[in-house]
């Protein structure tokens, strides 16, 4: 028999409101929240971006505490190790090209023995079965710091510069890579990749494009950790300051829908939104849109800014890191790339 409870001195006493409808029922306990919890965590939709260089030593990254450029003989795969471990499976690979290697096209992007492709073929020596990513796009390989090279008066080309994208591709499809992603924004690059991917054999090979990526000032600790934001220009050769010709407008919403229907046309297998935090209303369009599967990417800004808030005692770590990931899933995002995939894998570990 249960006791009826007490309540607190002072109380009023009132007749209990008529009300047929008390949503607070289905939150009165931990067992009834879990059973009616929409969106559930799992490391299986994390993507783990891990940053490459040649040293022999891992050199932590100033502008994002916690994360390395890891090196490619010693660093990478033991942290690779690390996050299968902790059951993340997926990881997509921005390596740091060395200066001297840099050139005003990027031509380094299609080495067959560069850095990006010997770390590809290194993970996917090592783990048959991890999900290697890679990025497409000049700017870590070019002396500008542009996605695409940059014309004399300044213009960024683009089909010059898709027709590079296609070698780059291709060179690390061939050194292995399971998915290519596009992250240049450049016009029918998606389309280009995939008949080249096919011309070469490679239909296996997915691409997940940057679909809706956004010019956004949430990329800047990522630029610091390969050194490829954009260069000053001179006189006799332009450079945009920034990437507004190509990358998305923040102001925009039915500008992604389409690029989505484009990249859907063009043969995309997943589409991504970037950065997530503050676009989850673009998240939602293409969810909407689409029965694709949607990724979103926890851009390098949006790490930091919880790592310092974090630091500075502002908020607890690992309750507002999940609810930054549960809102993105929330969204519609399918796959979520983020920094915080390994510490947030052991946090769902923990917490199950
Ligand atoms: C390269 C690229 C960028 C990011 C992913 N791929 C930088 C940019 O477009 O300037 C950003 C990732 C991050 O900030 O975490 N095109």
């Amino acid at each position: 028999t249960r006791v009826p409870p007490r309540n607190p001195e002072g109380a009023p006493t009132v007749v209990p409101q008529d009300l047929p409808s008390r949503p607070r029922r289905n939150r009165r306990s931990p067992t009834v929240r879990k059973a009616f919890r929409e969106t559930i965590l799992t490391p299986d939709n994390f993507i783990y971006p891990i940053f490459v260089h040649e040293g022999d030593e891992n050199i932590p990254i100033g502008s994002m505490p916690g994360q390395d450029r890891l090196s490619f003989k010693n660093g990478m795969i033991k942290q690779v190790r690390e996050a299968r471990a902790a059951g993340v499976n997926q990881v997509v690979v921005f390596p740091k090209t060395p200066d001297n290697l840099k050139t005003a096209c990027g031509k380094e992007a299609f080495n067959p023995n560069g850095l990006a492709q010997r770390s590809i073929s290194l993970l996917k020596d090592t783990f048959p079965d991890l999900e290697v990513y890679t990025d497409v796009a000049l700017d870590p390989y070019n002396t500008m710091g542009h996605d695409g090279m940059v014309r004399s008066d300044g213009v960024v080309m683009n089909d010059e510069t898709v027709y590079y994208l296609c070698q780059q591709a291709v060179s690390q499809a061939r050194a292995g890579a399971d998915v290519i992603s596009p992250s240049d924004m450049m016009d029918g690059r998606v389309g280009a990749i995939r008949q080249a991917l096919d011309d070469e054999g490679f239909t296996n090979v997915a691409i997940m494009s940057y679909t809706a990526k956004y010019n956004s000032a949430y990329y800047g600790p990522f630029r610091d950790a390969l050194a490829s934001a954009p260069r000053p220009g001179s006189e006799d050769w332009k450079i945009p300051k920034d990437k507004a010709e190509y990358q998305m407008d923040p102001a925009n919403y039915r500008e992604c829908l389409r690029e989505a229907a484009l990249d859907e046309q063009e043969g995309a297998d997943i589409m991504m939104v970037k950065p997530a935090g503050a676009y989850l209303d673009i998240i939602r369009a293409l969810r909407d849109s689409t029965t694709l599967p949607i990724s979103a990417y926890q851009v390098s800004g949006e790490y930091s800014m919880l790592k310092a808030a974090a630091a500075a005692g502002y908020l607890n770590e690992r309750d507002a890191v999940l609810e930054s990931l549960i809102a993105i899933k929330r969204a519609g995002a399918d796959l979520t790339l983020t920094y915080y995939a390994i510490d947030a894998a052991k946090w769902i570990q923990e917490g199950n």
